[in-house]
C-alpha cells in the first residue's frame, strides 16, 4: 500500500489527533497465526464451535473439554509473535498525546509489541482463576485431575477470559466506555462488530462525532458508520498508514 492511497483528510486528521482510541478483534492477531473466532477452527477441535465452547454452561457440562481447548490456544499464544500490525499500534501510542487501546484479544499479542496500559475487555488467556471465587490463581497442584483444583476452596480452576453471556470487567469497561465518549478518533480493527458490548464502541463513537476508521478485509456493520474504510489486512494497513502520517 502507497502512501498516496490514503484519504488527504484521513492523514491530516490522524496529525492533529489529541486522543485516538482502538479497538480490536481477533483479525489483529490473524497474521500472527493465531485463527480468528469466526474462522473455521482446525485440527482436533474442527467438531467444536467456540461459541459452544466459550460459555459457563460448556465449563460446567464438560470441564475438561474447555480447560483442554483453552490449553491448546494457550500453547498457540506461547508459539507465535507479535506482527507489523500489533507494532504499529505501539508506534501510534507514542505520536499521539493521549492513546487508548482496548482490545478484545485475550492473547497478550498487543503488550508483548510494547503496547502499554492495554485495556483488556474479555480477559488474559495466560491467567487462570477459580471458577467459584473467581480470584486470580498464580498457583496450584498438578495432580492429574483436568482442570486442576483451586488450592484455597477445591473448585474447578479456569481461565481468567470473559465467556458468553458473563459481565465484562468492570474497570475495563468503564475505561473503554470513557475512552470512546473523549477520543477523537476512533479505530475499529480486524473485529466483526458482532459481539455486545464492544460492537456498540464504534457506533457511539460515531454518533458523538468522532472520526471512525475501519482496517478489516471485509465490510461488518460498522462500516457503513465509519467515517473511513480501510480495506485489507491490518499487518499491511497500519503500518503503511503509520508512515504516511508520521514518516519521520
Ligand atoms: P471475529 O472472529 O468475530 O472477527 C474477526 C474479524 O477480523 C473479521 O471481521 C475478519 O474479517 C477480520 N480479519 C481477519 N483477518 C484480518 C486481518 N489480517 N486484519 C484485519 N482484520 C482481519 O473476532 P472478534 O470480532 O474479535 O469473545 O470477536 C469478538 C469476540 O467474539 C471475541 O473476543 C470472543 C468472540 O467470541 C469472547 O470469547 C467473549
Amino acid at each position: 500500500m502507497s502512501m498516496a492511497e490514503f484519504s488527504p483528510d484521513l492523514i491530516s486528521i490522524l496529525r492533529a489527533a489529541q486522543h485516538i482510541a482502538v479497538l480490536t478483534g481477533a483479525g489483529v492477531s490473524a497474521e500472527s497465526g493465531i485463527p480468528t473466532f469466526r474462522d473455521a477452527q482446525v485440527g482436533l477441535w474442527a467438531q467444536y464451535r467456540p461459541e459452544d465452547l466459550a460459555t459457563p454452561e460448556a465449563f460446567l457440562r464438560n470441564p475438561k473439554l474447555v480447560w483442554d481447548w483453552y490449553a491448546w490456544r494457550r500453547g498457540r499464544v506461547s508459539q507465535v509473535q507479535p506482527n507489523a500490525g500489533h507494532y504499529a499500534l505501539a508506534q501510534m501510542q507514542q505520536r499521539v498525546a493521549q492513546f487508548s487501546l482496548l482490545t478484545q484479544n485475550v492473547d497478550g499479542l498487543h503488550q508483548r509489541a510494547g503496547s502499554v496500559g492495554v485495556i483488556e475487555l474479555h480477559g488474559n488467556i495466560t491467567r487462570v482463576k477459580c471458577s467459584r471465587e473467581g480470584i486470580v490463581i498464580d498457583r496450584w497442584e498438578e495432580t492429574g485431575e483436568t482442570p486442576p483444583r483451586c488450592p484455597h476452596c477445591g473448585a474447578g480452576l479456569r481461565p481468567d477470559v470473559v465467556w458468553f453471556g458473563e459481565m465484562l470487567p468492570r474497570e475495563a469497561l468503564l475505561a473503554a466506555n470513557a475512552a470512546t465518549n473523549t477520543c477523537d478518533v476512533f479505530f475499529s480493527i480486524g473485529t466483526s462488530s458482532l459481539v455486545e458490548p464492544a460492537a456498540s464502541l464504534g457506533r457511539v463513537a460515531s454518533h458523538r462525532g468522532a472520526t471512525v476508521v475501519e482496517v478489516n478485509p471485509t465490510v461488518t456493520p460498522l462500516t457503513t458508520h465509519a467515517t473511513f474504510s480501510l480495506q485489507g489486512p491490518a499487518g499491511v494497513i497500519l503500518p503503511a498508514l503509520i508512515k504516511a502520517v508520521w514518516p519521520s
